[in-house]
């Protein structure tokens, strides 16, 4: 019986670090900047770095850091970043019973970072797509809680599977759904978001699920708490975190920090969350304040996985404004 089991993508993370030169501002792009390389050229890059990473293995390694017994769902190549990720995964005491060999190379990124705020992220969707029903050996899968990071494809897909199951046995699930997912039919999102325990989504996803722009707050809430039963959610970057379990409305600032590299917060803060969910029991104030330092602790280094917060470290609790909740 596990603590935890995730499930998302598992890639093989490059990250460069840019010049501020290869930023052109313009138009045509809908961020009015761009990155640009002259066509034929080869361009020098100074720092290079190559970490395993995708949600389903970063929010792992936070679970695992917390000292809960901890597995990965998902699916790689047939190659050696996917042999890589294996070590990765058994170096930290994730099983990999469950991770399955598919038929397209691993998911990669080349992440582009040029500064605190700005990186563009250069995406291959391969093997982590293809996970499907049949991949996922049901009998074996006893686990008190359940993560769902983003996944898009067919993977998409079969979260709806791992939801059903969770249900019928009573495993409590977690999701931070992508864009994908989101986008899936309204009949099975609505199903899905019925039967989830904590729902995490930063500020653009909340805005897209709900078509209610993000600075509507309460809005957004009184509509995802019609959609969904649980906790929810919403990260506002630098901006802070606001949650609602029906009947309270929980709010903190995040911790100042210095950004090294933005890659992995959404995951940090969701496996933090849960994590000091599962370990205080259910006090919603705590699991923020974790999540919050997670992610701090995470930005602080290069990689998605470094940085994390292990079980005994000492880190900062912020303070969390707890209100009743007025509905309208
Ligand atoms: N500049 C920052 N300083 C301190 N903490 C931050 C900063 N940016 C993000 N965080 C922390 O990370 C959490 C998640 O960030 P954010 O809302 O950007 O998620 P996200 O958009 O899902 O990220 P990702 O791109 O990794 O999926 C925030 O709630 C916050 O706790
Ligand atoms: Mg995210």
């Amino acid at each position: 019986m596990f603590d935890v089991i995730t499930f998302g993508s598992a890639a093989q993370d490059i990250f460069l670090r840019l010049n501020k030169k290869q930023v052109i501002v313009g138009k045509k792009f809908t961020a009015g900047k761009g990155v640009c390389f002259d066509l034929g050229s080869k361009v020098d890059v100074e720092e290079i770095y190559f970490y395993c990473g995708g949600g389903g293995i970063n929010t792992s390694a936070t679970f695992a850091k917390q000292g809960l017994k901890t597995a990965y769902c998902g699916a790689i190549g047939k190659d050696l970043a996917g042999e890589e990720i294996i070590k990765d995964l058994n170096n930290r005491g994730v099983a990999v019973d469950f991770v399955k060999e598919k038929g397209k190379p691993t998911n990669h990124s080349i992440i582009f970072n040029l500064s605190q705020k700005d990186r563009t992220i250069i995406a291959y969707r391969g093997a982590s797509e293809l996970l499907a029903r049949e991949d996922i050996p049901w009998d074996k899968m006893g686990s008190r809680w359940f993560y769902l990071a983003p996944l898009s494809g067919l993977a998409c897909e079969t979260s709806k599977s791992i939801i059903n199951f969770a249900k019928e046995k009573e495993i409590k699930i977690a999701f931070n759904p992508g864009t994908f997912q989101i986008s899936l039919p309204g009949k099975i999102l609505s199903e899905i978001l019925s039967k989830i325990d904590i729902l995490i989504l930063n500020q653009e996803e909340a805005s897209f699920l709900t078509k209610i722009p993000f600075i509507k707050e309460k809005e957004i809430f009184e509509k995802i708490d019609k959609m969904c039963p649980g906790i929810a959610i919403m990260t506002k970057g630098a901006k802070g975190v606001v949650a609602s379990d029906g009947r309270y409305f929980y709010s903190a600032n995040v911790l100042k920090t210095k950004v090294v590299d933005k890659t992995g917060a959404g995951d940090s803060f969701g496996a933090g969350f849960v994590s000091g969910f599962i370990k205080a029991n259910g006090d919603i104030g705590y699991a923020m304040q974790l999540g919050i330092a997670n992610s701090a602790s995470c930005l602080q280094q290069w990689g998605a996985k470094n940085g994390l917060l292990g079980e005994g470290d000492n880190w900062e609790k912020v303070k969390i404004k707890k209100l009743k909740y007025e509905k309208s």
